[in-house]
Formats: C-alpha cells, sequence, structure tokens
C-alpha cells in the first residue's frame, strides 16, 4: 500500500500568500502565470492563499474561481494596526510561506511585521520608484510633466515604497491622458512584470 505523507509534501512546497484588498487583477495575473508557467514542477511554488483585509474585495471571487484557498481579515475588527497584523501574521504563517506578495493590498504595515518577512514580502507599486512613493501617483506623475510613468516591483522594508527594486515597467504618457487612462496602461504592463519579477526571484532562490 502506498502511503503519501502528505504534510511532507507541504513542508517542502514554497508556498505564496497573495494579499490583496480590491479587484485582485495583479493576483489574478501572478496566479494564472504560475498555472500556465508550472512554477510548480520548476520552482516547486504554490499559490496557497490569497487574503483580504476587505470581504467586498473582487479578487476573493476570482481567486477562489481558481481553486485557491481565501481568507478575509477585515481590519476594522482590530482595535490598532499592530493587533491586526499581529492575527494576520498568523493566518500567513500557517502556510509557512517562501514569498508574501503584496498585490493591491492597501494598508500600512507595521515595522515588526515587515521584519518578521524581511526578503521574502514584495510589493508592486504604481510608479517609477523612488518617484511618486504613496497615494495618487499616476495624477502626481501627470501634473508634474512627467513624458513616462510605470510601475516597480520592490522588497519591502520598513521606510513605505523605499525597498530595493526589483523590476520595472514604464509606459508613455500621452497628450490628454488622464489620470484613468494612465493607470489602466501602467496596469496592463503590471500584470506582465508582476509575474515576470516572482519567477525571476523564484529562479534566483
Ligand atoms: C495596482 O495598480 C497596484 O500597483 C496598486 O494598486 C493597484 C491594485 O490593482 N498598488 C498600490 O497603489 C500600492 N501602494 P489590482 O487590485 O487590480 O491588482
Amino acid at each position: 500500500m502506498l502511503a503519501i505523507n502528505y504534510s511532507a509534501m507541504k513542508a517542502h512546497q514554497k508556498n505564496i500568500v497573495i494579499l490583496i484588498s480590491g479587484s485582485g487583477s495583479n493576483m489574478l495575473a501572478i496566479a494564472k502565470a504560475a498555472k500556465n508557467e508550472r512554477w510548480n514542477e520548476k520552482f516547486g511554488t504554490a499559490v496557497a492563499c490569497v487574503i483580504s483585509n476587505r470581504a467586498d474585495a473582487e479578487g476573493l471571487a476570482s481567486a477562489a474561481a481558481l481553486g485557491i484557498a481565501t481568507q478575509v481579515l477585515d481590519h476594522k475588527q482590530f482595535e490598532s494596526r499592530a493587533a491586526f497584523d499581529a492575527q494576520l501574521q498568523l493566518a500567513i504563517d500557517n502556510f509557512e510561506p517562501a514569498l508574501v506578495v503584496l498585490a493591491g493590498f492597501m494598508r500600512i504595515l507595521t515595522p515588526s511585521f515587515v521584519a518578521h518577512y524581511a526578503g521574502r514580502l514584495v510589493n508592486i507599486h504604481p510608479s517609477l520608484l523612488p518617484a511618486f512613493t504613496g497615494l495618487n501617483t499616476h495624477q502626481r506623475a501627470i501634473d508634474a510633466g512627467c513624458r513616462v510613468a510605470g510601475a516597480s516591483v520592490h522588497l519591502v522594508t520598513a521606510d513605505l515604497d523605499h525597498g530595493p527594486v526589483l523590476a520595472q515597467a514604464v509606459v508613455p504618457i500621452v497628450a490628454g491622458d488622464s489620470a484613468e487612462s494612465l493607470a489602466a496602461r501602467v496596469l496592463s504592463q503590471e500584470h506582465r512584470l508582476y509575474p515576470r519579477a516572482l519567477r525571476a526571484l523564484l529562479a534566483s532562490r
């Protein structure tokens, strides 16, 4: 009789946990790339869980449709940022993740949470870092007269949007661009950039 030790298999798997707050289109691009490019065979990697801090995040249904486990941890149920982050850390650590991927996760993280995942916490930010950290990046790039904009994948450090840049995508800013038209152009590049950056990171480890 063949006995399979599933817990041992799980321990050897390099899990990815993805955190979202909204539409989850980057999460979907990563999950689809992982499946289509067989990251499981190539890197021993699986997207183990998608966690949202908002129950109404559209990305939860998309993840579930791909057969990925989902969880909701509503930050409004916690009395402090530290209490929320501590619970989030427990939820994530159940999967012993090799990578924790922020994909439109719109929360400022506590230094202790960031330190816990040092070197395995990755984010995508919709600007060419170090330019335009923070919010409203597209309107600020237009207002500043920039000719190009883009997105950056970076390791997360305690200094918001300032961690080492792993990869960037550049798009033109064209006459008549609005924040919305520019955001759409950048987002379509994010969907190529983020899987590519994660693939390179996994291949390097
Ligand atoms: C993306 O444009 C991402 O770069 C941005 O939120 C959007 C999420 O879209 N992230 C940030 O602004 C983080 N500071 P998605 O939910 O469809 O992936």
